[in-house]
């Protein structure tokens, strides 16, 4: 019998706001549970805040309140962001809750049984001051190799070279300020090789992880496994280990477990209780889980580790994703690149991000480059200009033009050519939802859109509506059941597009299955109402952001002020430069009888299309009062939809020498305002002007 999926992505930390980094994550694992759904699987999405360690808890006293409460206030903020990127959890939970408390001490309790535990001492650097242990991340100084200051105790950011926290010269505390001392405490391990002749098969299992993960897990295999402190000193917040009074279990060890907590409180909450024995005892489901690439340790062999020792379900997949960079670059709070997820919602729409990631993430675990410009035209390229755009100007001209109601199919080949052609990219789309192959599935949609826009452009049903509307009508009707197809399709990644799109073609609510991209039902039956489907972007809302996202320049930002203070001249960003260059004399400037060589004419755009192959052209066919229209290859893709451009009244270079061009002839130029990508302005002229006449 198919089992139901349990998908998890990792739990966030309740220790700040969700990023677009995160956002990878949980946009790419709501379309893979929405894809799954979609296939005909049964599968769920569970995610938990997570709530302990020693950062929440230092934080939560510099900010004056109970970790509780400062966890509760990060709860609440995560929950609506996630919300508002339509990121559906079946549940969402927190670390923090008894039932949690109570299966850690479960795995706990068989790993003790078991034997594999061991107590040892542990010298660690104390702060005296703060009375408390010192993680490594909490101790900095010079790095004892290439001697840089403020150095991590575990890691120089300088010559990337590891070692102890007790091996850097001149060492604080970053909570304090003042010079730690070492002292001792015992602590209790799991013993981790007593599971390396389980984990190895485990780890290699086929479809377990990504290959690329598979074999830096086999190197830590191959180095051996260490012995893992479980244990921490108080003040900690997390759950004090029951027979050990004055030690907490260390966050990473409640942290998955959260995994199963989340999934009992979702089992109550829907009134079937016994789900999470089902789920986590029997085998009663496949679990994946979802990370990045830097929590791999944990997921693939601390994690199963615990589980076998418990005998619990084993993940059935951990899928890796990698990091987010935005142009290039790491993120970034200085370059106004490190965004918040509430900041991205307040100038744009989520679905912009959405779809963007889902175009960019493979089954593979590369990192994913949010390059902004590269944002701004793929999304107005591809979801406004082809999809919104064939669903629009497609159901406006039945609307407006052949009475609103859809007619037959076209007979014979056309057709059946679209119905095998969107029966392949409906199966190749299927099988990249479940290999989280999410931009293959994109662009199976954005291909089937092309075809329907390329469809509907070569047709010119403007031209053959009143000569042959039946003609017309089946054409038409095509291009929508090509658009409906194309919805079916991406509706995992934009599914409140998709929903708006169903409505408009005259559909009840959503898409459910993928497999409605083949119905081809949108026949003889009234299509919806037009409504608006989603705007194009310009680079000025995305610079906006970055703006936005960019640190106040007073300094005043209390969070780590000491250390950033330091640095905060030279993250500055450099003063922008002025464009404006003045011209030297002469240089430059031409006479009235240079500019009168130039013709400029009112130019009449009969016709626009897409052009394959070339995604910023539009190729026009424009009225210059001469004999016949010529044809002019213009690179205002990104802000225009063909049919907007259709009957505007342009201004044209019309003596600049023809250019050959791969796709054709250009034959003179359009001319246009502004920096180009979709931040461009045809100039127009008024309707009265007529094609031809002399621009002076
Ligand atoms: N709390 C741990 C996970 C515990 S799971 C039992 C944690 N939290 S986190 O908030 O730092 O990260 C949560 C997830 O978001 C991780 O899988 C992490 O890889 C992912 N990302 C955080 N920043 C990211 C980027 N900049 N880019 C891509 N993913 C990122 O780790
Ligand atoms: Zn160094």
């Amino acid at each position: 019998m198919k089992k139901p999926i349990l998908v998890t992505a990792a739990l966030p930390y309740a220790n700040g706001s969700i990023h677009i980094g995160h956002l990878v994550e949980y946009i790419m694992t709501d379309v893979y549970v929405r894809g799954l759904n979609m296939c005909g699987e049964e599968a769920y999405y569970i995610c938990a805040d997570d709530t302990h360690g020693t950062p929440i808890e230092v934080n939560a006293q510099k900010a004056g309140v109970k970790p509780e409460d400062f966890v509760a206030r990060f709860a609440k903020e995560h929950v609506a962001d996630f919300e508002s990127f339509e990121i559906a959890f079946d549940h969402f939970d927190s670390t923090n809750s008894e039932e949690n408390k109570k299966w850690a001490f479960e795995i706990y309790e068989r790993l003790k049984a078991g034997g594999h535990l061991t107590e040892k001492p542990l010298e660690m650097f104390y702060d005296e001051q703060e009375k408390r242990f010192l993680p490594d991340r909490f101790v900095k100084g010079t790095c004892p190799f290439c001697k840089t200051t403020d150095q991590y105790g575990d890691v120089c950011e300088s010559c990337k070279r590891t070692y102890q926290p007790t091996d850097l010269v001149d060492p604080y505390s970053v909570v304090s300020g003042t010079k730690p001392v070492i002292r001792s405490s015992t602590h209790l391990f799991v013993d981790l090789s007593r599971f390396a002749s389980f984990l190895e098969p485990w780890v290699r299992a086929d479809g377990r992880m990504p290959t690329e993960i598979r074999a830096f897990v086999d190197t830590w295999l191959k180095d051996g496994l260490r012995e893992w402190c479980i244990s921490r000193d108080a003040p900690y917040f997390g759950f004090e280990i029951p027979d050990r009074p004055g030690k907490y279990f260390y966050v990473w060890l409640d942290a998955p477990v959260g995994y199963i907590s989340a999934t009992e409180n979702w089992a109550k909450k829907i009134g079937d209780l016994d789900r999470v024995n089902l789920y986590w005892r029997r085998d009663g489901a496949r679990i994946e889980h979802v990370i990045g690439k830097d929590i791999v340790y944990f997921h693939t062999l601390f994690w199963p580790a615990m589980l076998k020792a418990a005998e619990l379900t084993l993940p059935s997949r951990v899928h890796v994703h990698g990091m987010l960079q935005v142009n290039g670059e790491k993120m970034s709070k200085s370059r106004g690149t490190f965004v918040n997820a509430k900041t991205f919602r307040d100038h744009l729409d989520p679905s912009y991000l959405r779809y963007y990631y889902a175009s960019k993430i493979g089954p593979r675990p590369d990192d994913i480059d949010l390059a902004l410009g590269d944002f701004v035209n793929k999304v107005n390229a591809e979801l406004v200009n082809n999809l919104a755009n064939l669903v629009s100007r497609s159901a406006s001209f039945i609307k407006t033009r052949l009475g609103g109601r859809y007619g037959k199919l076209p007979a014979g080949v056309e057709t059946e050519a679209e119905r095998t052609f969107v029966a392949e990219k409906t199966k190749e789309a299927e099988a990249a939802y479940r290999n989280f192959d999410l931009q293959t599935a994109v662009r199976c949609a954005v291909e089937i859109g092309d075809r329907g826009n390329k469809i509907f452009q070569d047709a010119m049903p403007w031209k053959t509506a009143e000569s042959d509307p039946a003609g017309t009508l089946a054409t038409v009707t095509l291009c929508l059941n090509l658009a409906r197809a194309a919805t079916a399709i991406i509706a995992p990644v934009v599914p409140s597009i998709a929903l708006r799109i169903y409505g408009i073609l005259g559909l009840d609510g959503a898409p459910k299955l993928i497999s409605e991209a083949t119905l081809w039902d949108l026949q003889e039956r009234e299509i919806g109402e037009p409504e608006r489907i989603i705007d194009r972007i310009t680079l000025k809302q995305v610079e906006a952001i970055i703006e936005a996202s960019k640190p106040a320049e007073s300094g005043d930002r209390t969070e780590k002020a000491p250390e950033k203070a330091k640095k905060a001249p030279a993250e500055k960003p450099a003063p922008k430069k002025e464009s404006k260059v003045e011209a030297p004399p002469n240089e430059g400037i031409i006479s009235i009888d240079e500019f009168s060589k130039v013709a400029l004419k009112v130019g009449l755009v009969k016709n626009a299309e897409l052009v394959e192959g070339a995604d910023k052209l539009l190729k026009l066919t424009v009225d210059l009062g001469e004999a016949a229209p010529r044809t002019i290859f213009a690179g205002i893709r990104a802000a225009y939809a063909p049919e907007e451009v259709i009957g505007k009244r342009v201004a044209v270079v019309a003596n600049l020498a023809p250019r050959k061009m791969r796709f054709g002839l250009s034959e003179g130029m359009v001319l246009a305002a502004g920096p180009g990508g979709a931040d461009i302005q045809l100039l127009t002229v008024s309707d009265a002007a007529k094609p031809g006449s002399p621009i002076k």
